[in-house]
């Protein structure tokens, strides 16, 4: 009898080897471990085998019985890998891939920066950790100005630190070149202000700097009108009031009448009609003169605004938080 099950077992081992499919595996397991199969016939005959050796037999019948059933179950696993094929079902359909897209932020950055690329402005860079020079001094901040109190940033040393505004590159750009300059700076800055719905500690900015001989206020308000239409459409239109920045003389405030209401007086606009967006005027002939220009010679004005102020406008996102927040239901809405 243990002989008979030992034959069994090496035939079972082949033939669960042999099968190359799982079809063809069913078969064998049907064979030998099926209701009907040869294991099950051993079994019937164990009736006969005399009452002392009956705990052997039946302790080797298990054995065989385990080790066939493991064989099985490996087997069946192995063929189930789907590089068999069989089992690759082609016209499945594919599983989409997470496609990203464009931060609003960046996708309002790249048609601002498209709409002076048309006037014929060129894109300048410059450092986020900046110098003590460049982030005031040169732009004409005498030491304890109150002009210094908007400005207030993170120090990274005493004389370093995050520029609080994408002016410190005109001193830059104007180093390195002559007249005429015509670029535009967008950029991240920093400040220390308490992040509520409208500011936040690190946000962007875009300036822009003209000089060259015979430029007037005129041709700044005619290039930011054009700038307002470019972006809000026909009706919108710039508003300049007077303001102070050291590095400009005189200086405006620039508001936009509200996109929103067109200048009637709503609830984003305070009823006034416009809203504030950022601050320009012509260039400070000390400022000038501090990168070696003839102020005499030569003349220019020079612009900033800040970026999410204007993609919230544009979308009318009413939360400057939400740009920053990484939440997707938020930015896959643009
Ligand atoms: N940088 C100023 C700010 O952050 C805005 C500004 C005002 C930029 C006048 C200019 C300028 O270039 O000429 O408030």
């Amino acid at each position: 009898m243990i002989d008979q099950l030992l034959q069994l077992e090496s035939e079972a081992r082949a033939a669960f080897s042999a099968a190359s499919t799982e079809m063809a595996l069913e078969q064998v397991r049907v064979a030998f471990l099926g209701r009907n199969g040869k294991l099950r016939e051993l079994q019937e005959g164990m009736k006969s085998v005399p009452k002392e050796d009956k705990p052997a037999v039946g302790r080797e019948f298990n054995r065989v019985k385990k080790a066939l059933e493991a064989l099985l179950e490996e087997r069946q696993a192995a063929l189930a890998a789907p590089e068999t094929g069989a089992q690759l079902d082609v016209t499945m359909p594919g599983r989409a891939p997470r496609v990203g897209k464009q931060h609003p932020l960046s996708a309002t950055l790249e048609e601002i920066v498209g709409i002076f690329l048309g006037l014929g402005f060129t894109v300048a860079e410059g450092p986020e950790v900046e110098n003590y020079y460049y982030g005031f001094e040169a732009l004409n901040y005498p030491e304890y100005h109150p002009a210094m109190d908007e400005q207030m940033t993170f120090y990274v040393t005493e004389r370093t630190l995050l520029r609080s505004q994408t002016s410190t590159v005109q001193i830059r750009a104007m180093e390195q070149t002559q007249p005429p300059v015509r670029i535009i700076v967008p950029g991240r800055c920093y400040r220390r202000d308490t992040v509520d719905a409208t500011h936040c500690h690190t946000f962007h900015q875009l300036e822009g700097l003209l000089v060259d001989e015979d430029i007037t206020f005129a041709d700044l308000k005619g290039t930011l009108e054009v700038f307002a239409q470019e972006l809000f459409g026909q009706e919108c239109h710039a508003r300049f009031r007077p303001d102070f920045f050291p590095f400009t003389e005189p200086s405006a405030e620039l508001a936009l009448s509200c996109v929103f209401c067109h200048g009637q007086g709503c609830k984003v606009c305070s009823g006034s009609g416009y809203l504030e967006i950022g601050g320009c005027g012509m260039v400070d002939p000390n400022v000038l003169e501090g990168v070696g220009y003839d102020s005499e010679k030569y003349t220019g004005w020079a612009f900033g605004f800040g970026v999410e102020r204007l993609a919230m406008l544009r979308h009318g996102i009413d939360d400057i938080r939400l740009f920053y927040s990484g939440d997707m239901r938020f930015l896959e809405q643009f």
